[in-house]
């Protein structure tokens, strides 16, 4: 059972060569987004995290609100390099947005006093497990997608320009587009023996 999973998840990677067409419809991507977001578990069920699906458009100017924003903070020399990075991300089909709500988090942390700390961390651990559910899926549509990073840059600007609550705090951003070749880079792996330590095992079975 175990190998179907796995044959699935190994099709998620990251692509950067992706073009601005999309594999599938616009209400399928909502689709799939909401089934993701509803499955992925939380700690304390408590549902933290909240996505805003840029398509068309709207991921073009979440990039140019990206260049705006490298560009007055950023050396010259250093924007030079980044630009060319940016119209790429931006020459794909959209991004999803994910972030943490805040509210929820700090809800949480009234209630269960004894993890205020744990809660911070797990909020961060809530994201990260709905963005691999979120991208895996989007991979299994046809999708290539790539993870950026461009907050806390843009976190402002993203408020402003899409009425997004004050309460949600930006973690990630996922790009997707219909790939126009293999994924870009070759990935080296770890043994697994280095990073799995094992005991108790029955070697009889
Ligand atoms: C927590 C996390 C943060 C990442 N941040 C970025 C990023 O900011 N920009 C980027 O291009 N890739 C980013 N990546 C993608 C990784 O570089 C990539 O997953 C890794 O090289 C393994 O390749 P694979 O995705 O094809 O398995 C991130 C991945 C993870 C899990």
């Amino acid at each position: 059972m175990a190998d179907e999973y796995l044959e699935l998840i190994k099709q998620r990677k990251t692509c950067y060569s992706i073009k601005a067409k999309s594999p599938v419809t616009d209400d399928r991507i909502k689709q799939v987004a909401s089934e993701v977001i509803r499955h992925s578990p939380s700690s304390f069920n408590c549902q933290s995290t909240r996505y805003l699906i840029l398509l068309g458009d709207e991921h073009i100017k979440f990039w140019k609100i990206t260049k705006e924003c490298f560009k007055v903070t950023l050396s010259t020399e250093d924007y030079k390099g980044y630009e060319m990075k940016i119209l790429d991300r931006q020459a794909a089909y959209g991004t999803i947005l994910l972030f943490e709500d805040l509210d929820t988090i700090r809800e949480y942390q009234k209630r269960f006093p004894r993890f205020v700390w744990h809660l911070q961390a797990f909020s961060e651990h809530n994201n990260a497990m709905s963005t691999f559910n979120l991208w895996t899926a989007l991979c299994l549509e046809g999708f290539g997608c790539n993870l950026q990073h461009v907050n806390p840059t843009v976190d402002q600007r993203v408020v402003e320009a899409w009425n997004v609550p004050g309460s949600w705090s930006l973690k990630a951003q996922l790009v997707l587009g219909t790939p126009t070749g293999e994924p870009g880079h070759e990935k080296s792996f770890i043994p697994a023996e280095e990073r799995i330590m094992v005991s108790g095992f029955d070697t009889n079975d």
